[in-house]
């Protein structure tokens, strides 16, 4: 009878692990081919659609859905798909946010943002003399918060359909027979490999001898391994047993400070998003410790009763309102916000009219600001983070940011597992008060403390019109995040544009300090004349931001964009 039982027992484990695994998308002749694939950068779908920084990504989020999963799937399993394809930014090694609104108008905040390790503290990256050692807040373990990641996939699970096991397949079956590199990976892998191999400290699949070329097959065993280890034993795959003993592994090889403890004890929080009125749209953005929705809020409702239509699209009279808005609050963002969990953010107040009019009641159309008339802060943070919107078919709505911070993070890869870890920890201010050598300033909000979460400028946005879903969008871009959001729904709102265009038009950044506008290339010459004309100091940089979007059209096809400005894919169905 207990042979019986046994053999009973047996089965059914086999056809319960075999049926939650059987999900095989990926490969030759499968809905998804690693290693023939294009990207596209526009879409108009029917049903449902991913728009994210990689074509897999984009595609399996997409065959999910057509499979029987909801946005919430598809973030899961795109999420998942992104740390094995983009290694710059997607992870299991970083953290990040995710919005979502329900069919049935429920909001959802996941923060699954990093956070200091229990040894870590306030002078960790102070030398002797009191200097800050820049060096081991962007590089090498010491770097490294504690990874959020997988804790909020999980936290994400609960408003899913299909099993875990299923979403992370695509992942793992990529990891483990490759995807083809495109020109820009293959450049952006050669460009970092010097790093990697110096911040690691044993060999991975990022570093070899000879150089990455497009069309080179990029394999990750040791990533399957993680993946599958995440599939078979849930949230403690990753922050318990042979996965953390790996992370505690290296970081004692490197001298960096997460413990199996820190681990064990992280957990995704849940954030009520903020919610705010712009010209008849509710716009809905993350809550601190992200600072974007506070920014967002900010800069929307300070510009929202000037006609900026008929200014005109990009006008002298159009951005510079728009810089004076952006210098403002940015001004704010050191001072006021932090983990609200640590320090009291003043939320209502900046995003109240009363405290926003106020603000700008020393703009002056015919003159250029100074920023040192303005009080506050700002902390430099790095450029490598990634977003993905969806949309599915009964109108549920997910954006999320991820991020670890730099392009591939702190660049160790922790030996044995396969993945980067991230050097958020650079995202607190290093040395509260103080300008570091970036000249940016970190304020007593934002110190380093543990179990803190470092401020965030990360900015999934949605918007509802009468009351319906209408806008999906994020950005990766550090500080540039939410200039570059508020400018699409600038784009959008103001000045009539599809959610392509929108995205593709040229971006202007201002931040406070340093006083000066950022502009991308194509901005228009003869705005950039005029402002300096009087008084702005304009200074041209590469891309600002990789911004992908969904709108739902009046016909309730949804409209999805990719960013020109990378590999970035839209699919759907
Ligand atoms: N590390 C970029 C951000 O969180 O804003």
């Amino acid at each position: 009878m207990r042979k019986i039982l046994l053999i009973v027992g047996l089965f059914s484990l086999i056809a319960h692990v075999h049926g939650q695994t059987n999900f095989s998308i990926i490969g030759p002749g499968k809905e998804v081919n690693p290693f023939l694939y294009a990207v596209q950068k526009r879409g108009e779908f029917k049903q449902a659609a991913v728009s994210s920084a990689h074509p897999l990504a984009s595609m399996v989020g997409a065959v999910v859905m057509k499979k029987g999963g909801n946005a919430f799937d598809a973030a899961i399993a795109a999420q998942l798909v992104l740390a094995v394809v983009y290694p710059n930014a997607g992870n299991i090694g970083g953290g990040g946010f995710l919005l979502g609104r329900k069919a049935n108008g429920e909001l959802i905040g996941i923060d699954y943002r990093e956070a200091a390790p229990e040894k870590a503290n306030r002078d960790m990256y102070l030398d002797n003399n009191g200097n800050a050692q820049l060096n081991l807040s962007q590089n090498g373990h010491l770097a490294s918060g504690i990874p959020g990641t997988v804790a909020g996939l999980f936290a994400t699970l609960v408003h899913a359909k299909l099993p875990f096991a299923q979403l992370i397949q695509p992942a793992i079956d990529i990891a483990e027979m490759g995807y083809v590199l495109t020109e820009k990976e293959a450049a952006s892998l050669n460009g970092v490999k010097e790093a990697i191999a110096k911040s690691s400290t044993q060999s991975n699949v990022f570093v070899k001898s000879t150089k990455w070329k497009v069309g080179d097959t990029l394999v990750q065993k040791e990533l399957a391994s993680t993946l599958k280890r995440i599939q078979q034993e849930g949230q403690k795959g990753f922050y318990e047993g042979r996965t953390a003993e790996l992370i505690v592994a290296e970081m004692q090889r490197g001298n960096g400070i997460v413990s199996l403890n820190d681990l064990k004890n992280y957990q995704a929080k849940m954030r009520t998003p903020l919610s705010f009125n712009y010209k008849g749209h509710q716009v809905i953005s993350f809550a601190p410790p992200s600072s974007g929705g506070i920014l967002l809020a900010q800069m929307l409702k300070m510009t929202e009763r000037y006609p900026l239509n008929k200014y005109g699209f990009q006008t002298k009279k159009s951005v510079q309102l728009m810089i004076e808005a952006e210098r403002r609050a940015y001004a704010d963002r050191a001072a006021f916000m932090g983990d609200p969990d640590f320090f009291k953010v003043p939320v209502k107040t900046l995003m109240s009219d009363a405290y926003l009019t106020k603000r700008m009641s020393d703009y002056d159309s015919e003159k250029a600001g100074v920023s040192a008339d303005i009080k506050a802060g700002v902390i430099k943070e790095s450029e490598e983070t990634t977003h993905l919107s969806i949309v599915d078919a009964q109108g549920n709505m997910v954006a999320v940011t991820t991020t670890l911070n730099n392009s591939y993070g702190c660049r160790t890869v922790v030996g044995g597992a396969g993945f980067l870890l991230n050097n958020e920890m650079d995202d607190f201010s290093v040395k509260p008060g103080v300008p570091n050598m970036y000249g940016a300033i970190g304020g007593e909000a934002n110190a380093i403390q543990p179990g803190k979460r470092m401020l965030s400028s990360m900015t999934p946005t949605l918007v509802l019109k009468e009351n319906k879903p209408f806008l999906v969008i994020g950005t990766p871009g550090g500080t540039t995040i939410p200039t570059s959001v508020y400018q699409a729904i600038v784009n959008i709102i103001d000045f009539n544009m599809s959610v392509g265009d929108a995205i593709d038009k040229p971006k202007f950044h201002h931040q406070w300090l340093p006083d000066e506008v950022m502009i991308e290339n194509d901005f228009d010459a003869d705005t950039k004349e005029q402002l300096q004309k009087m008084g702005y100091k304009l200074t041209a940089r590469g891309s600002i931001g990789r911004t992908d979007g969904i709108i739902l059209l009046p016909n309730k096809r949804r409209d999805a964009a990719a960013d020109k400005r990378g590999d970035d894919s839209v699919a759907g169905f």
